[in-house]
């Protein structure tokens, strides 16, 4: 078993499960253009977005991390005509990258693009709003994780879904010592380290392998306890 088969599994995966879409293909092409990190979610992750979004009937979606706009399109494509994405990304070029995949993809009319560091952007996204969230998706650096898990709490409605990406980082998340190259690691640990005791959510984890490697993410329901 290697990163060979797995790449190839979701390669198989996504050819039988997922239609082809040029959209997506396009949103790729452009951020790989771009030179941006090719670090977005797999399509059969991003698929697993649009789905959970769906089941949730989320309308109100918070993404922290948007890179090139490749899981905010899964995400608005879940919430449908109707739907509210506001996602945060530090870096002003990876931006404006995604907001033109979102216009290209039909549907930046639902997704504001909030540019700055998340910590920053979050004050006024509470300021700026009485909605609560119906769905998080936790994605970007992973040190801030468990702020950015309190922030995804404290902005929710009861009953909402939080999903946060890469929380298992090769088995770092089994010992950071060994991975001193990869602060995420830590992040990681912190975060389920504050979820062991924090009350007002349900949590479980579940660890995969894929294109992407070996990773894993976590699957949060706020209980407003
Ligand atoms: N969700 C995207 C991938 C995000 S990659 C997808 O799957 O398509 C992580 C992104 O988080 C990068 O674009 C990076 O610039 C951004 N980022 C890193 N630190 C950040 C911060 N403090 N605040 C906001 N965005 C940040
Ligand atoms: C990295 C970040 C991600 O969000 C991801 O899914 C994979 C890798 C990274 O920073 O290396
Ligand atoms: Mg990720």
């Amino acid at each position: 078993m290697n990163q060979k088969v797995w790449k190839a599994v979701d390669q198989y995966l996504d050819k039988m499960l997922i239609p082809p879409d040029s959209t997506l293909k396009d949103a790729l092409a452009t951020a790989s253009k771009a030179k941006l990190p090719a670090i977005q979610v797999s399509s059969v992750e991003g698929k697993l977005l649009h789905l959970l979004v769906q089941i949730m009937g989320a309308r109100n979606i918070l993404e922290i991390g948007t890179l090139g706009g490749y899981s905010t399109i899964w995400l608005a494509r879940g919430a449908g005509p109707a739907g509210q994405v506001i996602t945060i990304e530090q870096d002003p070029r990876h931006a404006a990258v995604a907001l033109g995949n979102l216009r290209r993809a039909g549907v930046a009319d639902r997704v504001a693009v909030r540019v700055g560091a998340a910590l920053s952007v979050l004050p006024d996204i509470l300021r700026g709003s009485d909605q609560k969230f119906d769905f998080v998706f936790i994605d970007a650096d992973k040190e801030n994780d468990v702020s950015y898990m309190q922030w995804a709490i404290r902005l929710s409605r009861p009953g909402a879904m939080i999903l946060v990406d890469n929380v298992v980082r090769f088995g770092g998340v089994l010992d950071p010592d060994a991975a001193p190259e990869d602060p995420g690691a830590r992040g990681s640990r912190d975060l389920l380290e504050f979820l062991s005791t924090a009350p007002g959510i349900d949590c479980t984890a579940i660890q995969t392998v894929g294109e992407k490697g070996w990773d894993g993410f976590l699957l949060a329901v706020v209980t407003g306890d």
